[in-house]
């Protein structure tokens, strides 16, 4: 890439590394460590399961946002190699919405299909999280190599625009839970990154970035 200015340019290289893959996935699991590790020292507060709960949700958000600032990034600071990256963020995302899924399943129903099943109905916002959650498993399981050949780059293209929907879906989920206590500040956070990345997209589908100079 012979437009990338100096920086762009080494850190791209530093992207582009062997072992930058095996680091940025350990440091996916930072966040599961750090909890786990937090419950079996009991320093999770006094209500750990809730705490663990919450904060697998909130981790998955996170990630999720990550994977779609990479686009973004890559294009406004130049840095075609962290496109390389994009899937360990996404399948980290997948790995502690299953995680949220499971800790709820287990520590707060007891894995009682019925409590679920009469969860889902009766609260809205677990609704919400049980669809995001569906829709995210499709886009986990064809994100290896041999799902992207089998399918062909325009279908899976097409089908991981699916990720649009969960992002949409997920904020929703964490705004009726955070609603019901009347407190918004974070999901207002959350809720402005995901339009900057989302209006980006749209401004550079119209061709207005490319009028700005932004590739
Ligand atoms: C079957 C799917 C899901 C279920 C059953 C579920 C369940 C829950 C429950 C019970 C809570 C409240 C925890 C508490 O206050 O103790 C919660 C909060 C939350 N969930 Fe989910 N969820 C699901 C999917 C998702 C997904 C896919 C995401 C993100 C991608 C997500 C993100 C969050 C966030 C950010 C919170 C709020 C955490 C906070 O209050 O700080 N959830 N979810």
């Amino acid at each position: 890439m012979s437009s990338l200015s100096a920086p762009s340019s080494s850190l791209n290289a530093w992207l582009m590394k062997p072992w930058a893959k095996p680091l940025l996935w350990l440091l996916c699991a930072v966040p599961l460590v750090l909890l786990c590790t937090a419950v079996a020292t009991d320093r999770l507060g006094a209500n750990p399961v809730d705490t663990f709960i919450k904060e697998m949700g909130e981790w998955s958000l996170r990630f999720l946002w990550l994977t779609l600032a990479i686009t973004p990034l890559r294009d406004v600071a130049g840095l075609p190699g962290l496109l390389r990256h994009r899937r360990a963020l996404g399948v980290t995302a997948f790995v502690y919405a299953f995680i949220h899924f499971l800790a709820y399943a287990w520590l707060d129903q007891g894995w009682r299909l019925d409590d679920i099943v009469a969860d889902v109905i009766k609260r809205n916002f677990i609704l919400v999280g049980f669809v995001a959650l569906l829709l995210m498993l499709p886009l986990a399981l064809t994100s290896f190599n041999a799902a992207i050949r089998a399918l062909g780059g325009r279908r899976w293209q097409v089908l991981h625009k699916l990720v649009y929907a969960v992002a949409l879906l997920a904020l929703l989920h964490f705004y009726m839970k955070k609603a019901a206590k009347n407190d918004l500040a974070e999901v207002g956070v959350y809720a402005a990154i995901l339009a900057v990345l989302l209006g980006w997209r749209v401004m550079r589908k119209g061709g207005v970035l490319a009028m700005l100079r932004v590739r």
